[in-house]
Order: C-alpha cells, then sequence, then structure tokens
C-alpha cells in the first residue's frame, strides 16, 4: 500500500498495511457528506477498506488489490464542466463497482449512458420495488421486493447505460437501482449507508459477500496480527521505538500493540506539556503503572510549551507549535537515552482524513491541522510508526479490548493532543490555563456525579476570551465567558450536543461563578458537528 505523506517529504511514515492480507474494499469520494459512513458501514460489515479522494493515483489505490469500489455521492451534476469524472482505472480494472446516488450516475454517464435534470428533486424517505428476477438478485440479495430508502438526489438517469438494466423503480424513477450483473457493476440512486434506510446494512453486505466476494476478515485479532507483523517487519531485529503516551485510549492502544511486537525495545514517554487537565498528570502516570508491564518515561516539559505558545493566537498556529514541541522534547530524550529511530504515535483514521490537505484531494477540506498528524516539523529524523493510522476510535477501542486493556484505559475519554491549548482561545497563559483547569473539573466532576458519564462522548469547558459584565454582592464584575460543551457521538466524525438536564447545567453554573475567581458567565454550546467542530479551535 502507498502510504501517504509525512510532512517532511524524505520521513517515511510506517504504518501496518491491513489490506495486504485481508480482503480490502475502496471507498472512492466525490465529496458526499455521507462518504466516512460508507466508510464505517463497510468495516462494521467486517470487511476492511478504505476512503481515497475521487482524484487519487491509480497506482496507489490499485496498490490495495481491491476486491470492489464504491463510488461515494457527492454535490456535483456530472455533465458539468469541470464535474468530477470516473477515473479510468476503476472500469479497466475489472473489479466489482457499487455507483450511490453521484456514483451511479457516474457510471451511467462514462458506460454511455443519460443523465439530466430530473424535474422532480427526491430529497427524504422513498419506497422502491425490487425488480431483479429471482437468482439475479446480486446486491439485492436476501432482501424483499419493497423497500424503504432514503434520497437525496436533483439529477436522475435518462437512458441506462448498454448492458445495463433496471433493477428497482421508484414512483419517481424507473432506474431506482441498475445493474449489469455480468460484470458486477451496480448502481443505486439511494443512500443505503443512512440510518434512515434501514435495509442499507443489508444491501452492503450483499455487494461485499456476495458480489465481490469478500471474506469478514476485518476482525480486531486479524487486525493486531497483521500490525504485529509488520511493527516487527518495519522495526527490524535491532530498531528502538520512543513513543508519546498521553494516557488517552489512542496512544496506549498504540503502546500496547508495539510493546507485544517488540517487547522493551519500546520505551514510552510521558509529556507534561502544562496543557493538561487537573489530576491528569498524575491519574496518567498511576494508571500506566497499574496496568502496562513497562515503565513511563516522565518528561515534565511544561515551561517549553508555555513558552513557544507565548502570544500566539491563530488556532492553526498553536496546533504546529505544539506539534513541534513535542518532537524537540522526544527528540532531547533520544538524545540522552537513544538511540531511537522510531517515533509512534496513536494517530487515527479521522486525524488523517480531516487533516487532508487540498495537495491530497481536489474534494476534501482541509478541517483542522491534528498535531500528530500535519503539526510535525520539516526537519524531523524520527521515522514514525503510526499502527492505527487506518482505524476509527471504536476500532481501536475493540483492538485495545482484545489486547487485555482494562475499561479504565478503553473506555477513556478522547482528549486533544493539543490538550488545554485549544480550549482556550486566544493566547495561552498560565493564569487562563489555571482558571479553565478549576472550571473544567467542576464540568467534568457535576456530569459524573449525575451519572451521565458513560452517555457522552466529551465533555469539558471551554474559556472564552472575551469579558462580561455581571453583578456579584451588589457589585459589577467585569469577567471572563466559560462556555460548556458536551457532545455525543459514534466515532467523532459527526456529533450532536447532549441533552444535559437543566438542573446538572444549572449546578455547573453555580458553582463555577462561584468558585472559580475570574468567570462571571456561563454559556452551554449547543451546536452540533457539523457544523461546529467538537473542539472550539
Ligand atoms: P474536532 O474538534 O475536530 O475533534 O471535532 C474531533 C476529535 O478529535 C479530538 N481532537 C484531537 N485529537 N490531536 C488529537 O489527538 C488533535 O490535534 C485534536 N484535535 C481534536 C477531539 O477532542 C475530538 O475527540
Amino acid at each position: 500500500m502507498a502510504l501517504d505523506q509525512a510532512a517532511n517529504p524524505d520521513t517515511a511514515i510506517v504504518a501496518p498495511e491491513p489490506a495486504t492480507d485481508l480482503d480490502t474494499v475502496v471507498i472512492l469520494d466525490f465529496g458526499s457528506q455521507y462518504s466516512q459512513l460508507i466508510t464505517r458501514r463497510v468495516r462494521e460489515a467486517g470487511v476492511y477498506c478504505e476512503m481515497l479522494p475521487c482524484d487519487v493515483p491509480a497506482e496507489r489505490a490499485l496498490a490495495l488489490r481491491p476486491r470492489g469500489v464504491i463510488l461515494s455521492g457527492g454535490p456535483n451534476s456530472v455533465y458539468e464542466p469541470g464535474a468530477p469524472q470516473l477515473p479510468a482505472w476503476v472500469i479497466e480494472s475489472g473489479v466489482p463497482i457499487l455507483g450511490i446516488c453521484y456514483g451511479m450516475q457516474l457510471l451511467a454517464h462514462a458506460l454511455g449512458g443519460r443523465v439530466a435534470a430530473s424535474q422532480h428533486r427526491e430529497y427524504g424517505p422513498a419506497q422502491i420495488t425490487v425488480t431483479a428476477p429471482e437468482g439475479e438478485r446480486g446486491i439485492f440479495t436476501g432482501l424483499p421486493d419493497a423497500l424503504d430508502v432514503w434520497m437525496s438526489h436533483g439529477d436522475r438517469i435518462e437512458a441506462l447505460p448498454p448492458d445495463f438494466a433496471p433493477i428497482a423503480v421508484s414512483a419517481n424513477s424507473p432506474h431506482a437501482a441498475m445493474a449489469d450483473a455480468g460484470r458486477h457493476r451496480y448502481g443505486i440512486q439511494f443512500h443505503p449507508e443512512v440510518a434512515h434506510t434501514p435495509r442499507g446494512k443489508d444491501l452492503l453486505r450483499a455487494f461485499l459477500y456476495e458480489v465481490c466476494d469478500c471474506a469478514a476478515s476485518w476482525t480486531p485479532r486479524n487486525f493486531i496480527e497483521s500490525a504485529l507483523d509488520q511493527i516487527r517487519e518495519q522495526v527490524g531485529a535491532t530498531g528502538r521505538v520512543l513513543c508519546g503516551l498521553s494516557g488517552g485510549v489512542d496512544s496506549s492502544v498504540a503502546a500496547a500493540l508495539i510493546h507485544r511486537a517488540i517487547g522493551d525495545r519500546l520505551t514510552p514517554v510521558f509529556v507534561n506539556n502544562g496543557l493538561l487537565r487537573e489530576g491528569e498528570a498524575e491519574t496518567v502516570q498511576e494508571v500506566f503503572g497499574r496496568n502496562f508491564g513497562m515503565p513511563l518515561v516522565y518528561a515534565d516539559a511544561s515551561g517549553q510549551f508555555l513558552e513557544e505558545l507565548a502570544g500566539i493566537f491563530d488556532p492553526e498556529q498553536k496546533r504546529r507549535r505544539i506539534g513541534e514541541t513535542f518532537v524537540r522534547v522526544f527528540e532531547a530524550h533520544a538524545a540522552g537515552a537513544g538511540p531511537f529511530e522510531f517515533l509512534a504515535q496513536g494517530t487515527l483514521y479521522p486525524d488523517v482524513i480531516e487533516s487532508a490537505t487540498p495537495k491530497d484531494s481536489r474534494v476534501a477540506h482541509k478541517i483542522k491541522t491534528h498535531h500528530n498528524v500535519g503539526g510535525l516539523p520539516e526537519d524531523m529524523t524520527f521515522k514514525l510508526i503510526e499502527p492505527l493510522r487506518f482505524l476509527f476510535k471504536d476500532e481501536v477501542r475493540a483492538v485495545g479490548r482484545e489486547l487485555g486493556l482494562p475499561a479504565e484505559i478503553v473506555e477513556r475519554q478522547p482528549f486533544p493532543g493539543p490538550g488545554l491549548a485549544v480550549r482556550l482561545l486566544g493566547a495561552v497563559t498560565a493564569e487562563d490555563l489555571a482558571t479553565l483547569r478549576r472550571a473544567d473539573a467542576i464540568v467534568r466532576h457535576e456530569i459524573e456525579s449525575a451519572g451521565l458519564g458513560g452517555a457522552i462522548w466529551q465533555f469539558f469547558a471551554v474559556l472564552l476570551p472575551v469579558r462580561t459584565v455581571g453583578v456579584m454582592g451588589d457589585l459589577r464584575t467585569y469577567g471572563q465567558v466559560c462556555a460548556i460543551r458536551a457532545v455525543t457521538s459514534e466515532d467523532a466524525m459527526t456529533a450532536d450536543w447532549a441533552r444535559i438536564p437543566y438542573d446538572v447545567l444549572g449546578r455547573m453554573s453555580n458553582r463555577i461563578v462561584n468558585e472559580v475567581e475570574g468567570i462571571n458567565r456561563i454559556v452551554y454550546d449547543i451546536t452540533s458537528k457539523p457544523p461546529g467542530t467538537i473542539e472550539w479551535e
């Protein structure tokens, strides 16, 4: 598998390649808001897949030896100038294809059919009738004739390409689904990946198992086996690895995996960057000591981080400085206790997708630079090992469980690498950090005490760089604003604000204004993701 860029083009990213021995499907992203959901659904069905931008070089996609290709939806019209087109390699490779919405229209357009704007834009729930004959059901194998589906399209297929036949109809379209069953090419106008298509998962399974003939080989155990082999191969018989351990799920699972592969040639380092929550440095060391059979190096670099962040307002610049300072701290350790050729990190697939730059893709937009993906200095000399680079969070948790890590590690709430710096808007100062830490401890304590912790993906306080007028004990105050953020989510790619009971919100608000000097106003963030992100920076 071709692995993509590190910040330094000479720095090879070393990651397991689960695809080398597991059946793999490629999802080509044409810009749909649902592309990542397709990726998740395929993985949930037990098949390894990777989402690649639609203009990915053919060699990179083919290096995965895909057993099938899924073409996502997208916001364009296939007949408009400049709209992304079907890459030639998809047809030339002869692999089974499933085109979803725009993906179906692309197939039709590329293979000689006709696509045009529809008189009736279909958006929302619809019913389709499957017309494929028994024995040739393909993607509808095992499904009933009448199906509730979710549509979202303005164009429609007016004429099917040669060799294609309609296999499902809807009230508005004689071509709700089409197939060239002999060549294993399918198109569907609706979205099987969304929850509003209740049997969508079964349709994707039928494509994976009946049409692509994939095995359900994407399991935590298989991932671990192939990851161990590859870590050993990449690190070699004598290589040594430094692993940045934050105490979070990702770096803990990465460390456990690498430790299993190479034993004490792994050195985990916990860096106190001064951007941690109340009590965190102590908790991480205590939990690590109880659960890992290896020593943890503790590096207090809080002064160095604060110096680097002094006067920096821009969120992207903050992230880059933090990423760079982490590497400098690791380099300093390596200089003293090295040599270490490799640096391991718990980077996840969503970090990789969200840090994708326009250089990688015309369709993926950069949201924010996750410090451990795009924020690394150009002159870094370590080779990176990122064994979780292709996993979603829930998959990392499953791998952690399979490795025997306890719930107190595997179920931990995510905490960003740049820590409180992305929750303290504007320039970071020691004083504001102390204020935020106290407010955050109250938020965490009240939510846990109310028994809500397990149901909420992340909950924390944010300190805003604005002041508002208030009154306390008959006196005017002019204090800071604290926002409370609490979201539910499955994988951090999308999120909703948590419906916390008013009395819990009230208690948090009361306690913060009373106990945290300098804060005189509390707001609750009721933005979902999208359009917001979970963190404020
Ligand atoms: P956003 O704010 O992008 O966050 O919706 C998605 C998830 O990622 C976490 N996050 C980070 N984790 N380094 C990390 O290790 C980062 O730079 C970073 N930024 C955000 C965030 O807490 C949420 O779980």
